[in-house]
This record gives structure tokens, sequence and C-alpha cells, in this order.
């Protein structure tokens, strides 16, 4: 039977390796009909591509399937000059310096949801930790409204996925996309008229080159700010808990010594991935191993796949904390690598710090993981731990 890979099946959200390696060992330059795009599996290939951004360009959008309106308005769906000079607007933000002042109140947060959590054998580790941490992060970066916190974390979390039937965007996903949009907006207007020290604000009042910013590019920035801020950080804080539930050395590793949790995290952003595939458009036609990909094709850069490329990695399939991966794809690569690294870091450093203190044995509750149906992000929809 021809091989197929389709990233809409419930067969590659649960477990896409086995996909990965036929592609990367087979089919390095693949056509995929479901995807209607060709999928790059290779680390080589991939790296290749997010180096030569003006050939595999992100004007077009980056997501595999792209929410309205995105496309050529933000960081991620713009290329180099705009590109770089929205980044430049907001980079000096983010660094880790700038954020250490929102370090504490996290770790405050993230203390106080352990204290709810004491007395409980079992729990779900995404409604109950890793999605409050990240949405409380959000918060205290962008200085937002915090009754509306409930309302932006179920939005930010369905804008990314598909129907799990049609494997489409549903009403219910676009209805989401335009909420968080409207969200958006009003945060932009209330800024105006009353900025205040915070990343938006900053960010809003921001001119390039003497002109401001359109108020599509705002609104899709900040937009775009708070699904990588909800639903990437939330995601990957997961998998990370579900890579020490299933390898317990590692965990109590970690627990014994949490000097080693920011080598343990770079080896779970190579092994598993929440951010797995991402997608640009060719600018001019591509010939790569003996395939023609054409000028106006997409295509799907697999990260989660280049980073376990036996090419690049030793021992790829084993999760080995002791690694110290260099140049994983788990924040991309290029103009458009994560912009969120330095607060994505620290954000999961200072909570596996506190949950291990207090949490230093778990494992999984439950046999299956129920994964959120996405063709680009890859995380459980729930986690139940159970203490040991
Ligand atoms: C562990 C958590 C995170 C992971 C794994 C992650 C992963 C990624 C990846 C792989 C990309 C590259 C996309 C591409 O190649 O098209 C990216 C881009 C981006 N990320 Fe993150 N991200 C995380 C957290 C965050 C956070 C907390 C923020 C901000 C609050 C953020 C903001 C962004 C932005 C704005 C871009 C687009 C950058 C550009 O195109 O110049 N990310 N992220």
């Amino acid at each position: 039977m021809a091989f197929r890979f389709n990233p809409y099946s419930p067969a590659v959200d649960a477990d896409p390796f086995p996909f990965y390696k036929t592609l990367r060992d087979e089919h390095p330059c693949f056509w995929s009909d479901e995807a209607n795009m060709w999928i790059l599996s290779r680390y080589a290939d991939i790296s290749g591509a997010l180096q030569d951004w003006r050939s595999y360009s992100s004007a077009q959008g980056n997501l595999m399937d792209e929410l309205p309106n995105r496309a050529g308005a933000t960081l991620g769906t713009t290329d180099p000059p705009r590109h770089d000079r929205l980044r430049s607007l907001i980079q000096m933000a983010v660094t880790k310096r700038a954020l250490e002042h929102i370090i504490e109140p996290t770790r405050n947060a993230v203390i106080g949801y352990l204290d709810d959590l004491e007395g409980r054998r079992t729990f779900d580790f995404v409604a109950e930790f890793s999605s409050r941490t990240t949405v409380d992060l959000l918060f205290f970066l962008f200085n937002m409204p915090r009754e509306d916190m409930r309302e932006v974390r179920d939005n930010a979390v369905l804008m990314v996925q598909t129907d799990p039937e049609t494997r489409q965007k549903g009403p219910e996903h676009l209805a989401a996309f335009q909420w968080m949009a409207n969200y958006a907006d009003k945060l932009v207007q209330a800024r105006k008229k009353n900025p205040g020290d915070d990343l938006l604000s900053q960010f809003i009042l921001a001119e390039i080159d003497g002109e401001k910013l359109l108020d599509r590019e705002v609104q899709m920035t900040v937009t775009t700010l708070i699904m990588a801020g909800v639903e990437s950080l939330s995601g990957f804080m997961t998998m990370f808990a579900l890579n020490l539930a299933t390898h317990p050395e590692a965990r109590r590793a970690l627990a014994d010594e949490p000097g080693l949790i920011p080598d343990a995290i770079e080896e779970s952003l190579r092994f598993n991935t929440s951010a797995q595939r991402f997608k640009r458009c060719l600018t001019r036609d591509v010939e790569l191993h003996g395939k023609t990909m054409r000028k106006g094709d997409f295509v799907c850069l697999a990260y989660g796949s280049g980073n376990r490329d036996e090419r690049m990695f030793e021992n790829p399939d084993i999760y080995d904390i002791y690694r110290k991966p260099r140049g994983h794809l788990g924040f991309g690569r290029g103009v458009h690598a994560c912009l969120g690294i330095a607060i994505a870091r620290l954000a999961v450093k200072v909570a596996f710090e506190e949950f291990l203190a207090r949490v230093p044995g778990f494992e999984q509750a439950e046999r299956e993981v129920p994964w959120i149906p996405s063709t680009n992000f890859r995380s459980p929809i729930r986690l139940e731990l159970a203490r040991t």
C-alpha cells in the first residue's frame, strides 16, 4: 500500500514518530494529498529551509491551517524587512532581563495552585496546573484583567484546533479566533486611552520608521502573542510532565537535583515538542531529493521529525535529560525562531522547580491520553496524574 501522511488523522496525533521515520528514510521530500503540501522531515532540510526565508516565505501564513486575516499581518506571517521591524519592537520587552519582574508573581501563583492540589491523589495537570500557570504569566506580562482569564484561555486553546470529525476548522474554532481578535481590539483601545509600562502598551504606541503600525498588525500580533503564550507554553509544560511521568528515573533525578531542570527542558523540546509542524510557501521552484517543488506550493516543516533525525542526534528516540541537545528545532530557527524563548525557559523552570518540590512522585492515572486535534500542535487535552 502506498505510504500516506495525513496530519489530520488521529493516528498521527497519537504517535507521529513512526510516520516521521518512514518519511525521513524513504520519502524525505513527500507530497501529502491530505495536507495539500510537501512535507520535509529531515533535520538538514528543515534547517536549510529555515535559513532560506527568501525561498521559503512565511507571508502566506505559518500555521498549517491558517486563520483568517493573519497572513501578512504579524511576526510569524511576514518576511523581512517588515517582519524584522515588527520583531524588533517586541524583542527588547521579552529578553531575560526584562522578564525578571514577572518571575516572582508567577512563582507565587504556582505555589497557590500547588496549595489547591494538597491532599489530592489524582488531578488533571492541564486544567489544574499548566494552563492556569501560563495564563497567569501572560496576564502579568500584558497586564490584562484577571477576570478575563478563563475566557481567554478557553478561546486560545480552541482556535488552534481543527474539528475532530471533519478535521477542518469548524465554526466554533473560527468563532474562538474572532472572539480573540475582538478581545485584542478591546485591549488595544483601552491601552491607547490609558497606556502603562507593560509589553502591550509599548507595542501599541510603537512606530516603524515614523509610521504607526496598522490596526490589523496590532490586532493580529496581540492575538498571536496570546495564542503562542497560552497554547504553546501550556502545551509544552504538559508534554514535559508527560515525559517525566513516563520516565521515572528522569523525574527522580530532577526532583533530587532541580539544577538539572534547564537541560531537561531542552531535551523535552527535542524529544516531544508541542510545536510539531509549521508551514512555508515557496517563492521559486526548489529541487530536493529528486523532486521538484513548484513556486507557490506550500511546504510543511516537521520540526518534531527533525528533532528525531538519527542523522543529527544519536539514539534520537531515547529521552536523555543529560543529552544537552544543541540545535534542536523545538523553538524553530532563523528569522522566525520563537520570540518567547526566554519567557518559556524561565516560566517552565520556575513552574517545575515548585511542582517537583511538592509533587516529587507521580505517574499517569489514565493510560490513554486524549490529544488536541491540531495540525500544528501536539499536546494532551487532559493529563490525569496520580501521586506515587
Ligand atoms: C515552550 C513554549 C513555546 C514553544 C515550544 C514555542 C515554539 C515556537 C516555534 C517552533 C516557533 C516558530 C514558528 C515558525 O517557524 O513559523 C515560534 C514562534 C513564535 N513564538 Fe513561540 N513557543 C513557545 C512559547 C512562546 C511564548 C511564551 C511566546 C510569547 C508570549 C511566544 C511567541 C512566539 C512568536 C511571537 C513567534 C513568531 C516569531 C517570528 O515569526 O518572528 N512563544 N514559537
